[in-house]
């Protein structure tokens, strides 16, 4: 049996996390800073093999309020910082590194709340001596949530319904992307499929698809329209495929469901906007 990365089943995890974009003034201990870091040093590398680094730093009075996130995150003491050099699927490698650390925190009962957009770049970069060639895709506040939102924090999760996911016969198919798949048919990978469904996703569009074949899962980036060129920086709906990835495989590897990433794309006729990332196969 492979050993679990975290102390409780991930499919308890997982439905767990919460974004969170208020802190309480309590930081966290220095045994629960260094278990964030070493988790992140002895992740096995990301599925495309990009280089990607996390590292927790200080909050510096100021900084996750208006300084660092735009007002967005008040009162955070501690932020991870993500780093990826750049390559052709850096993204996706991102959202499946920095996804597990997060669930790490969630573990230990700390908050968290994915950031890529409303974060300064340069002054978080300065934090972690960024390279010429890396960029900082997304930091996270982590700490002690607060004890009540703030009204910014309860405002931006309904803008975008944080809480809603969509429902299986809007993301799951089977054979191609006219057949909704049942949880029946999806059979010992039926969990994996529902964490995929409550994953996060920037502003919640929640933009992966799957396609089952014959005990392949052919995972499918369907853009929301206008969004990739709405937001400058970063291609967050490819970081979201990152971290469906990794929902995916944390959930198979924990039920001993044999299996990994591939390229192996079907070929099949696509929805407008769509685009093939990669196949779950045995
Ligand atoms: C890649 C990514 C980027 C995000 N960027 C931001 C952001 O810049 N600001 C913010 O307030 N929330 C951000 N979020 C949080 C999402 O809005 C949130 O995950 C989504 O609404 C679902 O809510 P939940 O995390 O509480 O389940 C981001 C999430 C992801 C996955």
């Amino acid at each position: 049996m492979t050993p679990s990365l975290f102390s409780v089943p991930v499919t308890d995890l997982i439905p767990r996390r919460a974004s969170w974009r208020s802190y309480a003034d309590a930081p966290v201990d220095r045994g629960g800073q260094e278990k964030i870091r070493a988790f992140f040093r002895a992740l096995p590398p990301p599925p495309f093999g990009s280089s990607v680094r996390v590292d927790l730093v200080d909050a510096p009075r100021g900084m996750s309020g208006l300084a660092g996130t735009y007002g967005m995150v008040k009162g955070a003491l501690h932020f991870l910082v993500g780093a990826a050099e750049s390559g052709p699927r850096d993204m996706e490698d991102f959202g499946f590194q920095f996804e597990q650390v997060i669930l790490y925190a969630t573990d230990l009962g700390l908050a968290t709340c994915w950031i890529g957009a409303t974060f300064r770049r340069g002054l978080f970069g300065d934090r972690i001596g960024l390279e010429e060639n890396e960029t900082i895709p997304a930091v996270s506040p982590v700490g002690w949530a607060a004890g009540r939102r703030t009204m910014k924090d309860r405002l931006s999760r309904w803008v975008v319904s944080s809480a809603k996911r969509k429902p299986w016969e809007e993301l799951f198919f089977e054979g191609n992307f006219s057949r909704p798949l049942t949880r029946e048919a999806a059979g010992a990978h039926a969990e994996c499929l529902e964490m995929v469904r409550l994953a996060p996703s920037a502003t919640n569009k929640q933009p992966w698809r799957i396609v089952a074949d014959n005990g392949r899962f052919h995972l499918f980036l369907a853009r929301s329209p206008g969004y990739a060129t709405m937001l400058p920086g970063p291609d967050m709906q490819r970081i979201d495929m990152g971290i469906a990835m990794c929902h995916f495989w944390l959930t198979a590897r924990e039920q001993n469901l044999p299996g990994g990433w591939a390229q192996a794309d079907p070929g099949l006729p696509l929805p407008q906007g769509s685009e093939y990332v990669a196949t779950w196969t045995e």
